[in-house]
């Protein structure tokens, strides 16, 4: 048993029966683990994912494992602004009522063939990096959420006694971001984006600042719309492919040698799936969440980045940002 980890509600007293609960990158990892303790606590299941065959397999997977889940799948791949749009469209168009959504997907990596399966030469590979890399950070990790959340969230379902809730899934990588605003303006623009990151520099960096940008994400949405419930989540560190991913796409070779001793330095540390998703289902199910709070290991946790920026004012900025960014994307 990993020491780690502080388990939620392992008997499933919490229900989620009669609640619908949509959860983007749910096919792998953490977000497949959360999708399968809300199907064993009744939940109809809205899985959204890029890869249908994935998305396949991880409705039977679940099946098999809970009689009588519902499931539905929708494609989502949010390296496509078009594809959130459309996602956002099928959702309000299907009368799907959605009471939870979990913001998951991410990821830490930008080699191409990875993102989508591409056996491409390197020239290719040049070209799609410079082109992915401006998407990666900029649209999955942070923008493309705000986007989907910002087109769905006339359409959650709650009530006073029950709001709806978003749960967000940020990472304590946060910590090395100092939330300087310059990642956030540089993949606001896709032209500053591909010319100055297409090199793949500073890709830790970039990471970081997106996590930080789910927690300010939230924190922002409380304050706006305080009649739903947001939260935002580290999950510890999972055994999923995501570290695999990210370190596949790590080319200089003393940088890696360091990844490598922390990632054995973390062994009796590191979570499985379903222990990672804990604290995604504590947010899910518990009556006691704080409207806009960082959670983990099921409590809250004090945000902290580098320098001295203050939260406040990068959370604001943030958030114009990020409608600018939804105001470009309806007007396309
Ligand atoms: N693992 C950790 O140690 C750790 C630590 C802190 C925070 N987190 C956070 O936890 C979340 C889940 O991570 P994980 O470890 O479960 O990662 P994972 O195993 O790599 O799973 C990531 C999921 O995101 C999906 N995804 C990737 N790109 C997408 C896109 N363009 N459109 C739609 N879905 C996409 C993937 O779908 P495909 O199957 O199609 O690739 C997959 O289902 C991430 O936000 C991550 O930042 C993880």
């Amino acid at each position: 048993m990993n020491c780690c980890t502080s388990y939620y509600d392992r008997k499933r007293k919490n229900r989620l029966d009669g609640k619908t609960v949509a959860i983007t990158g749910a096919t792998d990892g953490i977000g497949l683990a959360t999708a399968l303790e809300c199907a064993h606590r009744g939940a109809h299941l809205i899985l959204l994912s890029r890869n249908q065959e994935k998305m396949e397999r991880a409705k039977k997977m679940i099946e098999q494992e809970v009689n009588d889940s519902e499931i539905d799948l929708v494609k989502l791949d949010l390296s496509d602004v078009d594809s959130v749009k459309n996602a956002a469209k099928n959702l309000i168009k299907g009368g799907f009522r959605i009471n939870i959504l979990v913001l998951n997907a991410g990821l830490a990596h930008y080699k191409p063939e990875l993102l989508y399966g591409i056996n491409s030469g390197s020239d290719l590979k040049i070209q799609f990096s410079s082109l992915i890399l401006s998407k990666i950070f900029k649209v999955i990790n942070h923008f493309s959420h705000f986007l989907l959340l910002h087109l769905l969230l006339d359409h959650l379902v709650g009530s006073e006694s029950e709001p709806a809730r978003v749960v967000a899934l940020s990472s304590e990588a946060h910590t090395l971001a100092n939330g300087s605003g310059k990642f956030w303006q540089k993949y606001a623009s896709e032209e500053i984006a591909t010319k100055e990151l297409g090199t793949g520099s500073d890709i830790s960096g970039a990471y970081a600042e997106s996590k930080l940008a789910n927690i300010l994400h939230m924190k922002s949405m409380a304050e706006h719309h305080p009649h739903i419930n947001f939260v935002s989540v580290h999950p510890g560190v999972v055994n999923t492919s995501f570290a695999d991913k990210w370190k596949s796409g790590i080319e200089n070779k003393c940088y890696l040698c360091f990844v490598r001793t922390l990632s054995f330095s973390w062994k009796p540390c590191i979570k499985t799936p379903y222990q990672g998703c804990q604290t995604s289902i504590y947010c899910i199910c518990s009556k006691d969440i704080v409207q806009g709070q960082y959670y983990s290991d099921n409590k809250p946790k004090r945000i902290r980045i580098r320098g001295s920026k203050d939260l406040n004012l990068i959370k604001n900025q943030l958030y114009e940002l990020s409608m600018d960014f939804v105001q470009s994307c309806m007007n396309k």
